[in-house]
């Protein structure tokens, strides 16, 4: 972080003095980054209080958009139909999902059934029936804030490997969450501990794909692995909001795609993958998750 002069207007736009304002703030990344050999935040990545509640407000309608499929989803629904209520939540409460038209893709959220291990594309051939499991992901535009979450269903009886998957994979998520530390810990923290708990576990983590920052965009700095790098990331400091969304895998880690589809993105092995995808808001004794 550059230091301001004191008498300076603070950058965070309040139109106060910076001495009144960050500059404590600013001095205490420096001393931490420096501390842990972390990289110091940048200043887009530190929301301000009225972007914040911007976000919680797109959190409200994404956690009530799933709500509204966890208690309709059920055997015989076709993964189009998801995305059907889907489009017509938002429409009611006057949102819009940032998944439709993102680099092409042509629906409003990502249904990832079985071996599916996310950005499967809604399609009415996909029919649910008892035993499957999926994941649905959306992310919400609100008032031109974002965010992002998803959750795994079961289908009426699933076999007990799929239910531990799905539970550990949460479990995944909670762990990433737990290593949150404002200015005592780092990104890289999350995907060390998630790789070491999925491991333990016998299962693998997903490679390709990663956590991030979101709030004026879906997809924001910093990227936030999953599984284990020692390079030095960005200092987790409070104003930071994030996601955490592990795809843990039952059997290797590896991923395909069919032919004519590049966005559903396969375990290579046909074993099963889930996945779990909050927001989370770092505030200045910890974290909050605001879409879940
Ligand atoms: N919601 C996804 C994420 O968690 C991204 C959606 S990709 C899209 O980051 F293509 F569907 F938009
Ligand atoms: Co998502
Ligand atoms: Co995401």
């Amino acid at each position: 972080m550059k230091i301001l002069e004191k008498d300076e207007l603070c950058w965070c736009g309040s139109g106060k003095k910076y001495e009144d304002c960050h500059m404590n703030f600013d001095l205490k990344i420096n001393k931490q980054a420096k501390k842990l050999k972390a990289l110091s935040p940048s200043r887009k990545m530190i929301k301000s209080p009225k972007d914040i509640e911007g976000i919680k407000a797109a959190a409200v309608v994404n956690n009530g958009l799933l709500d509204m499929v966890e208690g309709r989803i059920k055997a015989g629904i076709s993964t189009d139909d998801i995305n059907t209520w889907c489009e017509e939540f938002l429409k009611e409460h006057d949102a819009h999902s940032a998944d439709l038209g993102y680099m092409g893709y042509p629906k409003s959220i990502c249904t990832a059934v079985n071996d599916v291990i996310c950005h499967g594309i809604p399609s009415d051939k996909v029919i649910l029936k008892e035993g499957d499991i999926i994941n649905v992901d959306v992310t919400t535009e609100y008032k031109g804030y974002y965010a992002d979450a998803s959750r795994m269903f079961m289908i009426g009886e699933v076999s007990e490997n799929a239910k531990r998957l799905v539970e550990v994979t949460k479990e995944c998520l909670e762990i990433g969450m737990a290593q949150i530390k404002p200015f005592y810990s780092q990104v890289r923290d999350i995907g060390i501990a998630i790789e070491r708990y999925a491991k333990s576990k016998g299962y693998s983590v997903v490679m390709e794909y990663c956590g991030h920052g979101v709030g004026y965009k879906m997809h924001e700095d910093p990227y936030v692995l999953h599984y284990a790098s020692y390079e030095p990331s960005v200092l987790l400091v409070p104003g930071m909001v994030i996601t955490i969304e592990p795809m843990i895998n039952e059997g290797s880690r590896y991923i395909r795609f069919k032919a004519g589809d590049d966005w559903t993105s396969y375990t290579k092995d046909g074993k099963l993958s889930a996945q779990w995808e909050h927001t989370i808001v770092i505030t200045e004794d910890g974290y909050e998750v605001v879409s879940k």
